[in-house]
């Protein structure tokens, strides 16, 4: 059971449901109802600043945790996420992922290195490769985001697949164990696209706890990325 929230791999494909399109009033319920089709647990975190709305915290993270032995997956959409790493981690956190627009990030990436937090790097769509790039060796996880972040349910940025492209390139070859995460419009159509490009974490809300039957949606969407990536 433990060794299930262990991340995997680097590099493998994984599907990732954001509970933020579930009910979180039944939010126990939905994330049983992915387990088997899916991979990782994307969390969504947003404070009302670096983003213009408010999701969870650390409190829920706690109480999934008892629901759940996926990898929980935190996307910090927070100004100041240095003050709630550690909050984030005693909740049960596995990985967090902090924005680069942000800034501090070199000692944003040593913090959540030395809470045992494997560590992730986020970068909005109009944001330039270059601004991640001299952290690629210190991280285990590039975000790249197809959506501007604060929103379930907006459209896909096709235009961001060049810089995953540009990732993937570099991340192969210089022989890094980074994923590539893209996160923001993920469905049946576009998993193909992000996987041609060469993510190869895909995070989706809506094409998952939108549907009637969540783990089936989860299934299509395994199946749509791995018709692509043979
Ligand atoms: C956006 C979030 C995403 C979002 C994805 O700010 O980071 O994880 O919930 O939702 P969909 O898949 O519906 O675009
Ligand atoms: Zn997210």
């Amino acid at each position: 059971m433990v060794k299930e929230r262990e991340p995997g791999e680097a590099g493998r494909l994984r599907i990732a449901p954001s509970i933020l399109s579930a009910d979180f009033g039944a939010l126990a319920d939905a994330v049983r109802g992915v387990d088997v089709e899916t991979d990782w647990l994307h969390v969504d975190v947003m404070d009302g600043h670096f983003v213009p709305n408010v999701s969870i915290g650390p409190p829920v993270v706690k109480s999934l945790r008892k629901y759940s032995n996926k990898f929980f997956d935190c996307h910090l959409m927070m100004s100041e996420p240095g003050r709630y790493l550690e909050a984030f981690r005693g909740a049960g956190a596995d990985g967090c992922t902090v924005h680069v627009e942000v800034g501090n990030t070199a000692a944003l990436i040593a913090q959540a290195r030395s809470l045992g937090l494997r560590v992730g790097l986020a970068a909005n769509p109009d944001t330039h490769f270059s601004a991640v790039s001299p952290y690629l060796s210190s991280i285990d996880l590039l975000l790249l985001m197809t959506v501007f972040p604060g929103f379930g349910g907006q459209s896909f940025i096709a235009d961001v697949m060049p810089k995953v492209q540009e990732a993937r390139r570099v991340i192969d070859e210089e022989g890094l164990n980074v994923d590539i995460e893209v996160d923001g419009g993920i469905d049946t159509t576009t998993i193909p696209v992000a996987v041609k490009a060469g993510a190869n974490v895909f995070v989706a809300g809506n094409a998952i706890f939108a549907k009637p039957n969540p783990e089936v949606a989860a299934r299509q969407l395994r199946e749509s990325a791995l018709a692509r990536a043979s």
